[in-house]
């Protein structure tokens, strides 16, 4: 069985302020981490800083939910890759649901800003993931098999084989309904299966996170499944108790 170091981490989204920040990432960084399982924050950009500053030397790491593919520019309003490794920050999500939808982003922009995270030497976090429509008329494994490949067509394996990938139903996020780990564990045998056709050796590897909804009181029996490697969390991640019982959770139940 391939070792797979679990991680946990936490999207805020458009979540948290200066005080927030202070306190969640103080309590985070006093706070014994297990061994053994790797833990992320995410928080909105312009925290970004802070919350590295704050957790310090902890062990906890930091990343961006988003960016502009371009290195550099007149893009008015948008961030760089570049800029996120000089706030701190050792991550990138890219391809998250919320910004397909509500800001039209393509697979091949979504594949774009993956580019764009491993040229600023950040480690890319790709989200997939179907609406329930898409799963209602028996498009799950299409659309997310789209996704996985528009970006390992622009990328190319080898440098695919350095990401992680996060299955988020869409249907799922925010919304209380978990998938079930039986759903869930389904869709990320598919994925790691596209991801053993792109990079054979590197595919057994490969983290794969499930997001939506997932909480205390459920990621036990989804982290128990052989191919889940860890929780992309958002809402629960906004409470540190809960969080760090969920960080507890991946050390004991996720092994390689
Ligand atoms: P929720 O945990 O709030 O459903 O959000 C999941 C998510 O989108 C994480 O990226």
């Amino acid at each position: 069985m391939p070792s797979r170091r679990p991680l946990i981490a936490g999207n805020w989204k458009m979540n948290g302020s200066e005080s927030f920040v202070r306190a969640f990432c103080g309590a985070i960084a006093r706070a014994q981490i297990p061994a053994g399982v790797s833990v992320l924050l995410l928080p909105p950009a312009g925290y970004l800083a802070q919350a590295v500053q704050v957790l310090g030397d902890c062990g906890v790491e930091c990343g961006a939910q988003n960016v502009h593919a371009a290195p550099s520019g007149a893009y008015t309003g948008e961030l760089a890759a570049e800029m996120v490794k000089d706030l701190g920050g050792r991550w990138l999500m890219v391809g998250h649901s919320e910004r397909r939808e509500y800001c039209a982003e393509s697979d091949e922009l979504v594949a774009e800003k993956f580019q764009a995270a491993l040229r600023a030497g950040l480690h890319p976090i790709l989200c997939v993931g179907e609406t329930l429509a898409q799963r209602q008329d028996g498009n799950a494994e299409r659309v997310v098999g789209a996704q996985v490949h528009a970006v390992a067509d622009l990328v190319g394996a080898s440098a695919f084989a350095s990401a992680t990938l996060a299955y988020e139903p869409v249907w799922a996020i925010g919304t209380g309904q978990t998938a079930t780990p039986d759903e869930a564990q389904a869709m990320h045998a598919f994925v790691r299966a596209q991801l053993a056709q792109i990079a054979p050796d590197q595919a057994p590897v490969m983290r794969i996170l499930y997001g939506g909804s997932m909480n205390a009181d459920n990621a036990r029996g989804l982290l128990a499944q052989p191919d889940i490697d860890g929780g992309l969390v958002g809402g629960a991640s906004l409470e540190v108790a809960q969080f760090l019982e969920i960080v507890r959770m991946g050390a004991d139940l996720v092994s390689g």
